[in-house]
């Protein structure tokens, strides 16, 4: 459905030969929603053989977080890529184009397109050819102006070797947000006013249908994201009924097993040394107080926290529960130095709890390194947050378990809770911090940043 080969030779225009292919480009751009296969149709349209239109083309895309032009795709004239006609000899008017996945794979993958992708050019710069193009909207030949040197004036990477070149922008409703560039490297040939106009209305069309893409790609991101957003709050809510349940279920068990330890602790007292009837009343004692702890976490969780807010020095809070962990520590043979800090920073935040904090990621750490090891400590400051990481030696933790462990109640251990890192992660998040966990030299790393303050006085705080 291509028009002729003399048809574009002689530079003339002839609208009513034009018309059919014209038809096939916009039934082709209103053929897909993807923006990926969008651009390599779009680009194929201008440079295969069959429409003796241009020998290579690239797209330009507008980012609009860091508002450079990004080289998207480049495509040359290739024997291998073809497109698929889908034709209705009935109704040639609904002609259109498709392209298989492995010509968009093999041109992606191609050497021109790597080279584009390379391309990121500052639209702050002073370049006539960009500002036309992208600040006016307006289509660039360079054949019109023989004092501009093509081989620069795009900012191109110099692998690309650009040539004589037009320049269309891809206009949509909120502007330029990009642009085609088109050449004939291989033959020189001029590019005719036919094709200039061709290629005007092509650009015109593709900025439209680009730009519906992308609002699509958005569209289904933010469908997704809520359905995610969904998903945690139905989790949420469940995971709330259950903590009502399990703190109510605590409240009715601890008195009983108050009783239970204290009876059996007296028990344990009276039993004459060395009876087996002694070992029995041990087992229990210290199998009521691992229960009660148990439930002592579970209250602490449930139970909506109250922050005493100060200013910490961080370090100290540190320097303090190594202190406390030391013994316990050093009996399983694991080393703890106290972290390097070479100024005094502060943290708005509870002390107590913050403790509470650095004692559990010991303890997981100490946990985890049964035959002993190392738990390094590193504070660290990046815009106005105090980065504090603590990493150990205890072979780290398994990616499909990743995401599970700030979850309540979940556990690996025999005796654990599974409530350490939810508590964790519940108090880093009211100090308006983060924590995340990582493996990093055959161990875990748990990485918390809190925001600074600025502190002059010397009062009442650590
Ligand atoms: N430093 C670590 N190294 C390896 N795995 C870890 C580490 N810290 C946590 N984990 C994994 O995360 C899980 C959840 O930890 P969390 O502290 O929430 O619960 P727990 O330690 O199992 O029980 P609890 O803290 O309630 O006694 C652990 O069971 C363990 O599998
Ligand atoms: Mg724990």
């Amino acid at each position: 459905m291509g028009m002729s080969n003399s048809d574009n030779q002689t530079g003339s225009c002839n609208p009513l030969h034009e018309l059919p292919l014209l038809y096939q480009f916009s039934n082709t751009l209103l053929s897909t929603i993807r923006l990926n296969k969008l651009t390599h149709l779009i680009l194929t349209m201008l440079t295969i053989e069959e429409n003796h239109l241009f020998e290579r083309a690239f797209l330009f895309l507008l980012n609009e977080k860091t508002g450079l032009l990004q080289g998207a795709l480049g495509v040359s004239r290739n024997v291998d890529d073809t497109l698929i006609t889908i034709a209705d000899p009935e109704n040639p008017l609904v002609n259109r184009w498709d392209i298989s996945e492995e010509t968009i794979i093999r041109q992606s993958g191609a050497e021109l397109s790597r080279k584009t992708r390379i391309c990121k050019i500052d639209l702050k710069i002073n370049c006539p050819v960009l500002k036309k193009v992208m600040k006016q909207g307006r289509l660039f030949n360079s054949g019109d102006h023989p004092a501009i040197n093509p081989a620069t004036s795009l900012n191109f990477s110099k692998d690309i070797n650009i040539g004589e070149f037009v320049a269309a922008p891809l206009v949509s409703r909120n502007g330029t947000i990009g642009m085609i560039v088109v050449d004939n490297p291989f033959s020189a040939e001029n590019i005719g006013n036919d094709k200039l106009r061709l290629l005007r209305l092509v650009a015109a069309q593709s900025g439209m249908a680009i730009e519906h893409s992308i609002l699509y790609k958005k569209l289904a991101e933010a469908h997704s994201d809520l359905q995610d957003a969904k998903e945690r709050l139905i989790h949420g809510e469940r995971l709330a009924a259950i903590g009502e349940m399990a703190t109510s279920l605590a409240h009715e068990l601890k008195n009983p097993l108050v009783a239970i330890g204290g009876f059996a602790g007296r028990l344990f007292r009276a039993l004459p040394p060395g009876s087996v009837e002694k070992g029995y009343a041990e087992t229990i004692v210290n199998e009521t107080c691992r229960l009660e702890k148990m439930l002592a976490d579970i209250l602490a969780f449930a139970r909506k926290p109250s922050i005493c807010y100060s200013y910490c020095q961080v370090s100290e809070v540190l320097r303090e529960c190594i202190e406390i962990s030391r013994n316990a520590l050093e009996e399983q043979a694991i080393q703890i130095s106290e972290p390097e800090c070479d100024r005094t920073w502060y943290v708005l935040g509870d002390a107590h709890q913050l403790k509470q904090v650095f004692l559990n990621l010991f303890l997981n750490a100490a946990e985890s390194m049964p035959n002993g090891g190392t738990i390094k400590i590193r504070l660290e400051i990046r815009n106005d947050k105090l980065f504090i990481r603590i990493k150990d030696t205890g072979g780290g933790i398994p990616d499909e378990l990743m995401p599970k462990i700030f979850h309540p109640f979940f556990t690996t251990k025999e005796q654990g809770t599974g409530l350490g890192l939810p508590i964790v992660r519940r108090i880093i998040l009211n100090h308006k911090g983060t924590i995340e966990a990582d493996n990093e030299d055959g161990g875990a790393i748990f990485t918390i940043t809190l925001p600074l303050v600025k502190h002059d006085h010397q009062t009442n705080d650590y």
